[in-house]
């Protein structure tokens, strides 16, 4: 490779926000490193994916990029494959997609400045793979803060639940939480940098442990809205299991919480949920979510649901549109279920056909569209905060996202331009099944 071509690379990411944060840290790592990045393939000598194996539709994405971009091989380009289809695949990528010199799971991202050294000197193989024990995390001071918007801060890595049906404990590793000081020491960090909404992640951040043992994970959103400059604090995802009153308790009292919560259920029946081994009933559930509108702050409620687990029948599914039902969400994440290497699910008989699934995910959407519709009437004539995200040109209106995390899209009285990442009052005129319409009613 010419020395001009090498130090430019490409990438592109897949999956969970977990995936978008830790590219921002291969981004930080490799500018570090002295490349630089570029928007398209053509223009770069390291092209990289940040891939997900969530769903086999997901890994495949990863293999139809390789095989799409093959042509470039010839040209000196080199190819890097990281994330959860790496960690997953492993050295079989090799095999598969011969021209990939590089393979590389999260929780050996540290290793990236070594491993990029080994392909600029002609590495073929170059490997960072790391088994479910490490108690590796990727801490780097080199984040690069793509999001614009949002400071993302990862407090809990892997996850120890293993649902029947989920790769996640294979790809990501044990569950091992970072200290409540370097989670707080980062969020001080993002002020500096100019952001006011912080994001923690965790595939379940609210199994959070403080190696410490400091702070709850209650007292550590606290701890993080008390940050000065900091005014909206999200976290994604909870798992239903590890979700205590204290949380519903310390958004009720703490205004910088956002008004959201993001609870999977995956299924409303407590067979399909035991055959998932998810750790909780219907009711359990439900109990939670009681607490959850209980509370003195209308909180949003979102949600992911699984249809075709094997052996789901009609009526179970029905159990899962009785509890949309109850619960009433916001929105939700709808899915087939997908068949994934190494999980328990993979030898369970009754599989659902293609078809079915098809059928049940649309019924679920279909419901959803009508829930959505008329949780969002709710908003119309209420005055909101809205985070200004950017501008719709070709329509003449701006967009931003309530602390809902509803999508806005707003006008503004002529002549008044607003800067993204500002905070503005909008008096919401109404309402879709996905998104809200307004005008901005103040600063
Ligand atoms: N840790 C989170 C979810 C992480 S994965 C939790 O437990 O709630 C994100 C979502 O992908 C899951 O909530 C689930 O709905 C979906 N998912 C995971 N594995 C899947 C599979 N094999 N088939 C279909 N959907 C799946
Ligand atoms: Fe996957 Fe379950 Fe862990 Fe969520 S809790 S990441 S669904 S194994
Ligand atoms: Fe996908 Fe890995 Fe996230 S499998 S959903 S990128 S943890």
């Amino acid at each position: 490779m010419s020395e001009t071509v090498a130090k430019t690379f490409y990438l592109e990411t897949f999956g969970c926000q977990m995936n978008a944060h830790d590219s921002e840290k291969v981004v930080g790592t490799l500018r570090q490193q002295g490349y630089r990045q570029v928007p398209t393939v053509e223009e770069a000598g390291l092209v990289l994916y940040n891939t997900c194996s969530i769903r086999d539709k997901a890994e495949q994405k990863v293999f139809n990029r390789l095989a799409d971009y093959k042509k470039y091989r010839a040209q000196g380009k080199q190819f890097g494959v990281l994330g959860c289809v790496a960690q997953q695949e492993g050295e079989k990528i090799f095999e598969r997609a011969p021209y990939v010199s590089l393979v590389c799971g999260s929780a050996s991202y540290q290793n990236l400045p070594q491993m990029l050294v080994q392909l600029e000197t002609g590495g073929q193989r170059v490997t960072g793979l790391d088994d479910r024990e490490t108690d590796k995390c990727f801490e780097t001071e080199y984040t690069a803060r793509t999001n614009p918007h949002r400071g993302y801060i990862t407090i809990i890595e892997g996850c120890d639940k293993f649902c029947a049906y989920c790769v996640v404990p294979y790809t990501r590793g044990k569950e091992r939480s970072r200290t409540s000081v370097s989670v707080l020491e980062e969020a001080r960090q993002l002020v500096d940098l100019g952001y006011s909404e912080i994001q923690l992640l965790g595939q379940n951040v609210n199994s959070y442990r403080d190696p410490d043992g400091k702070k709850t994970f209650a007292e550590l959103l606290a701890a993080i809205a008390s940050v000065a400059g900091i005014r909206r604090v999200r976290f994604t995802t909870s798992h239903p299991r590890d979700f205590g009153r204290d949380i519903v308790d310390v958004i009720d009292s703490v205004p910088a919480l956002c008004d959201h919560v993001h609870l999977p259920v995956q299924s409303g029946s407590t067979r399909v949920l035991d055959a998932m081994q998810r750790l909780y009933t219907r009711e359990q559930y439900l109990e939670r979510i009681s607490w959850i509108q209980a509370a003195r702050r209308d909180i949003s409620l979102t949600s992911d649901l699984i249809v075709g687990f094997p052996g789901e029948t009609e009526r179970e599914f029905e159990e899962t549109l009785t509890l949309m039902d109850v619960v009433g969400y916001d929105s939700v994440f709808t899915f087939k279920y997908s068949p994934r290497p190494n999980t328990p699910a993979l030898g369970l008989e009754d599989a659902i056909s293609e078809a079915e699934k098809a059928r049940r995910l649309a019924v679920l959407n279909d419901r959803q569209k009508q829930i959505g519709a008329e949780r969002n009437r709710r908003h119309v004539g209420q005055v909101l905060e809205v985070m200004v995200e950017g501008k719709n040109p070709a329509r003449g209106q701006w967009i931003g996202r309530t602390s809902q995390i509803k999508v806005m899209n707003f006008t503004v009285p002529n002549g008044i331009e607003l800067t993204t990442g500002s905070y503005v009052r909008v008096r919401v005129t109404g309402s879709f099944p996905n998104s809200l319409v307004g005008e901005m009613a103040g600063a």
